[in-house]
């Protein structure tokens, strides 16, 4: 496990924009699970603003680790949030976007998205390969939508389950541990003091820590990239 703490989250962005830049250098093409949330916002913003032309944003395949059980256009719609914050500001191949449909029901959904997954994705170990996964964790140490309650999810033997937020109770779908862990290269993005406490028991193995479904992604393979506030209680970081 490899961490890198930022001064803040635009300098964490340029350092992810630098990577993306020299990832789509090497490749003709780059398949990339998308994290939601918030913490993306302004990350997006960066390398909208500063990346546009540096990135080789055609290259570039859009999936994403989970999404809400929303339509497109709902506020809450992990795929609207990058659209707004990415997609209307770079060059993305539209063809390339392949959105988790919310507005299907979640069975729908899910199978609508596994079919995707079987058609676009590489196999590797019999399983779709990314070669980026971007992950958030929640303040309880959730990761895409596998929340602590239902943290069975994680090793369901399926590719995508249907999540519930354990206090909106909001549907949603995710990919699970299986699918995640057979990525090429993991992302954290983690940022903000309210992460700090279940970062510090993660990345240090402390407390309830494997209670956590952030603490199951593969360490080997994980890459957090961390503001101060973020890594605020953590001994470990470069
Ligand atoms: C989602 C996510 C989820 C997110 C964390 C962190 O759909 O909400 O994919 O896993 O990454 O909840 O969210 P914030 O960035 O808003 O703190």
């Amino acid at each position: 496990m490899e961490t890198k703490i930022f001064y803040s989250k635009e300098q964490l962005a340029r350092y992810f924009g630098d990577c993306l830049i020299e990832l789509t250098e090497k490749n003709e093409l780059i398949h990339m699970a998308l994290s939601g949330g918030s913490t993306p916002e302004t990350i997006f913003d960066v390398l909208s603003q500063e990346y546009k032309k540096s990135i080789k944003w055609d290259r570039i395949k859009f999936f994403w680790g989970d999404e809400r059980c929303v339509p497109p256009d709902h506020a809450e719609s992990n795929y609207r949030m990058t659209r707004e914050h990415l997609f209307d500001h770079t060059p993305v191949l539209p063809e390339n976007i392949f959105r988790i449909k919310g507005e299907l029901s979640p069975e729908e959904a899910r199978a609508d998205y596994r079919h995707i997954l079987e058609r676009e994705l590489p196999k590797v170990n019999g399983l779709p390969c990314f070669d980026v996964m971007l992950l958030g964790m929640g303040d309880d140490g959730h990761t895409a939508s596998i929340f602590p309650h239902e943290i069975a999810l994680w090793d369901s033997p399926e590719w995508c389950e249907i999540g519930t937020h354990p206090k909106s109770g909001q549907k949603r779908i995710t990919l699970t541990g299986r699918v995640i862990n057979n990525s090429r290269d993991i992302a954290f993005l983690v940022t903000g003091e309210k992460k700090a406490p279940k970062v510090h028991e993660i990345l240090n193995q402390k407390g309830q820590y494997l209670s956590y479904p952030a603490a199951r992604v593969n360490r080997e393979k994980s890459l957090w990239l961390l503001d101060q506030e973020a890594a605020q209680w953590s001994e470990t970081g470069s």
